[in-house]
């Protein structure tokens, strides 16, 4: 832990009374100069902290900026995703520095954050809008013991930890359309980009990416996509605490891996299913060229959707555009 996980963790467990810096320096087992040094490099950084000779440091007010530290701190120990917690101002996609660091054989759990990205992609190889400061770019590093045909696994549990982050902090009601869209009306808040790399019967490694609308309004979109997209901001009519929010997405990607990990997939589908508002409707699906049409029914133990189609036979779809349709 760096010093500066313990003096901001020790912060945020006096929220109201403060700690003195002897007690700190005690806790920390390093001396109140280091101590006052670390907490004037934070204010530089825009952390509020009080330091009164009564009631010694308080922590009143973060700024809206993501910081590795300040994320650990917030974080139950020990934990896999988000041991480490690397923050970039700017990146390409936090999915390629996550791929390079996986190649080097970092550990998995790592999470690698961007306030921009100058090169964000989507699924189907859609570019990711990812404007400065607005929201969340993450990308985190897995090494799931698990065959490739179970990988959907892991980004339906990312679906439903992020559904379930959103409705604590913002009550925001978030709900999933197949296969991992998390959206409000139609219209999309977060996206989730699983890139796999696999041998025929063995993941080496899984790079999950997330993209979550916070703080955005309708003209930070472009044009094309603002009548598709939305924000968090938009939706719960108030600006959302960015770190809080990451921070706790990053405690719920930590339940759903864990069941996952465990062999609980079943649970985490269950819960799915709950969030899910795709199934039982008519749906078109595009598959590359092919089109489906057809009545979703369920999803399978692989994270697969099981569509009735019009023609009445059971089919069992791995991945695709979905259209809800009318
Ligand atoms: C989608 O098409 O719905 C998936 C969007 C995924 C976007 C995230 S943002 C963080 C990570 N880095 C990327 O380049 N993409 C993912």
């Amino acid at each position: 832990m760096t010093t500066d996980v313990a003096i901001l963790s020790a912060l945020r467990q006096t929220p109201t009374g403060g700690i003195s810096g002897a007690a700190l320096s005690a806790q920390l087992g390093i001396s109140r100069a280091a101590i006052w040094a670390r907490i004037q490099e934070m204010r530089r950084l825009g952390y509020e902290i009080e330091a009164s000779p009564h009631s010694g440091y308080r922590l009143l007010r973060v700024p809206d900026v993501f910081h590795g530290d300040d994320l650990l701190a917030r974080l139950a120990q020990p934990r896999v995703i988000g041991r480490q917690i690397r923050v970039f101002k700017e990146t390409t996609s936090t999915n390629d520095v996550v791929e390079k660091m996986a190649l080097d054989g970092v550990a998995e759990g790592v999470v690698v954050i961007a306030e921009s990205q100058t090169k964000g992609r989507g699924r189907l190889s859609r570019r990711w809008e990812s404007s400065a400061g607005k929201g969340l770019w993450l990308s985190v590093l897995l090494r799931p013991s698990i065959a490739p045909q179970a990988a959907t696994q892991v980004t339906i549990g990312a679906a439903v930890s992020v559904v379930r982050a959103i409705r604590q902090v913002t009550g925001v009601e978030a709900d999933i359309k197949w296969p991992n869209d998390v959206q409000v009306q139609g219209r999309k808040l977060c996206g989730i980009l699983t890139e796999l790399t696999a041998e025929v019967d063995r993941v080496r490694f899984l790079i999950l990416g997330l993209g979550l609308n916070m703080n955005q309004q309708p003209q930070d979109f472009p044009p094309e996509v603002r009548k598709l997209a939305s924000s968090l901001a938009i939706e719960s009519g108030e600006p959302v605490d960015r770190p809080n929010l990451a921070a706790r997405l990053l405690e719920e990607l930590e339940h759903d891996y864990a069941r996952i990990r465990r062999g609980d997939f079943e649970e985490v589908a269950t819960e799915w299913e709950r969030c899910c508002s795709t199934l039982g409707k008519a749906v078109r699906i595009q598959m590359g060229d092919r089109v489906i049409q057809g009545r979703a029914e369920s999803l399978d133990g692989e994270g697969a959707l099981i569509l009735r189609t019009t023609h009445g036979n059971l089919e069992r779809i791995l991945g695709g555009d979905v259209t809800v349709l009318k």
